[in-house]
């Protein structure tokens, strides 16, 4: 297995418009970034993936781009990006930019030309077709954000596909010209000193031609047979790879909706030439009550074998990314451990333990460190995300589903629950600004907040900056391997690592019951690397303590 330094790299999730505002008009930017990087050092980070910074009339929160080469008004300026560039490298830290081009905004100038007619020079830089007939789109495809992906554009009478909001329309990768332009425009960004990409839902940017009905799963057809892993999708990331890629010392991560295993040895092989690595979805897209939306929580024992089988079959042939939570996802320990005040800490640690000791390069999202926990939603207008607003239109205000019935499912999975503010310290609105921000901040930071944490050292934030250290000082950590013990046991996730005569033992409590565990007798006399409680396992039978994690060392 090569090694390279992404993947002994602890990655840090940055979503700008909720980290740190500088000038108190509520909204985080590039200078509050700045001005926390110290923070981030101390943490002991290695990357940051910095969520989209670029222009957009932030219909999507700055997934929907107007201009790749410019920054968004409210996060600042350039010389802002480039100072917050130069401050990190000057701290070790590298930036990967999100690369967002499966779709730009409608308010693009591509698009805005392209709209104009049949002619256009841009016209087949997205993806147009004529309607069934007047009334009907092209096909039945809904978008991921609700309703149709077909929009009917007035002023030549046909439709463009957006796969998102009305505003993303898809850019049309076949055409050769949009692979130049996305490629010269990523060169830019390398030239200027950028250390990668987090490709947004780059395996869908590949689209059948014919372009057929999809299933009906409620009121819109699936597109995803048609768009994800399309024909030319991996011929498209070779090309991507040949023309920029290779020609730097950056890494990349694609978000790829719908990855199996098979396709990650393909889009992340060590020899396939595409990116570094992807990220899978398998286990945190458990189906709920209504489409995505649903309160379960995965059973442990489904959840072990998912995160096996990615550990197992990819090692050595490609490189996984591990992550419990992002800027899309309900907060980590709320879904996956248990954010009730006397179990938020122990519980938030465990779950730490599990994913920093598995093979692959761990992402923290900010304030997951903190053990952040999901927001207390009172009611629809509390929301500020698209997807979340248009789906509680689409299932309740004009759906069949009653409010008391949704309700619990939407805000148990709310891309918002991450995307309030990050939790500085007890001051009005937990020092994220002065003035009055774009979303609520959580009535929690009281409690929960990184001046409090960083002052005490058996907080999480601690736990988390020695689990990046450990990683740091142990290559069996990086580049073990990885085996399962006890598949069926619905408490405890417990796997093992080796590398050549280093071994080992990792054992997580998921459950708010004391279990028993009997010590593996190779590791009765091994010494402990990090716990989350003070026990003693120098014996081989023991009792967990509700969410208790540790891990032996044996050498
Ligand atoms: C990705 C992003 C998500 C965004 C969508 C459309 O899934 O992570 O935030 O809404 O793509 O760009
Ligand atoms: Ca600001």
């Amino acid at each position: 297995m090569n090694k390279t330094w992404w993947k002994e790299a602890v990655i840090y999730q940055i979503y700008p418009r909720s980290f740190m505002d500088s000038n108190g008009d509520g909204i985080g930017d590039l200078k509050g970034i700045t001005s926390r990087l110290d923070y981030l050092k101390y943490l002991g980070i290695d990357v940051i993936w910095l969520s989209p910074v670029y222009q957009s009339p932030n219909d999507d929160n700055g997934y929907d781009i107007s201009d790749y080469q410019a920054i968004m008004e409210e996060f600042g300026s350039m010389e802002d990006f480039d100072e917050m560039l130069a401050e990190a490298h000057k701290r070790g830290i590298r930036i990967v930019m999100d690369l967002v081009v499966n779709h730009t905004s409608d308010e693009h100038k591509w698009f805005m030309e392209s709209r104009k007619s049949e002619d256009n020079a841009y016209r087949d830089y997205y993806i147009w077709r004529e309607g069934k007939d007047a009334q009907t789109p092209p096909n039945n495809w809904g978008s991921c954000f609700s309703g149709s992906a077909w929009q009917y554009d007035e002023e030549t009478s046909m439709y463009y596909l957006h796969l998102f909001s009305k505003k993303q329309p898809d850019l049309n990768w076949d055409n050769p010209q949009v692979r130049k332009e996305v490629f010269d425009m990523m060169t830019w960004w390398c030239d200027k000193g950028i250390d990668g990409f987090r490709m947004d839902v780059i395996s869908m940017i590949s689209k059948t031609e014919e372009m057929p009905d999809g299933a009906m799963r409620g009121p819109y057809g699936d597109f995803s047979p048609y768009c994800i892993h399309g024909p030319n999708v991996h011929k498209y990331l070779q090309e991507m790879n040949e023309k920029v890629l290779s020609k730097y010392d950056i890494m990349t991560v694609g978000e790829t909706a719908g990855v199996t295993v098979e396709h990650a040895k393909q889009y992340a092989g060590e020899n396939t030439h595409e990116l570094n690595m992807v990220f899978q979805f398998e286990h945190v897209e458990g189906e709920g009550k209504y489409g995505k939306w649903g309160t379960e929580k995965t059973p442990l024992p489904k959840l072990k074998k998912i995160l096996s089988r990615w550990q197992t079959e990819l090692y050595g042939a490609a490189w996984n990314s591990l992550y419990w939570d992002n800027h899309d996802q309900p907060r980590a320990v709320s879904r996956f451990g248990d954010d009730r005040p006397e179990y938020r800490d122990l519980s938030a640690k465990m779950l730490a333990t599990c994913l920093h000791m598995m093979q692959g390069t761990p992402y923290i999202y900010q304030g997951e460190e903190l053990g952040m926990t999901n927001y207390p939603f009172q009611n629809p207008s509390d929301f500020r995300d698209i997807e979340s607003i248009n789906a509680y239109k689409e299932w309740c205000a004009e759906g069949s589903v009653s409010h008391e019935d949704f309700w619990p499912c939407i805000i148990a999975r709310s891309r918002d629950n991450a995307r309030t503010p990050v939790q500085w310290d007890d001051s009005a609105q937990a020092g994220f600004t002065t003035g009055t921000p774009w979303i609520a901040v959580n009535p929690n930071y009281k409690e929960i907040n990184a001046k409090a944490e960083t002052a005490d050292t058996a907080s999480v934030f601690h736990y988390y900056k020695k689990l990046i250290t450990l990683r740091k000082e142990n290559p069996v950590i990086v580049y073990g391997k990885y085996e399962l013990l006890l598949p069926d046991s619905e408490e405890l996730f417990v796997y093992t690592r080796t590398l050549e005569n280093e071994k080992l033992l990792v054992v997580c409590n998921f459950s708010d019951k004391e279990t028993a565990f009997t010590m593996p007798e190779e590791f009765v006399s091994a010494s402990c690397l990090i716990s989350n409680l003070p026990n003693a396992y120098d014996k081989q039978e023991i009792t967990l303590k509700p969410y208790e994690a540790f891990v032996l060392q044996k050498k």
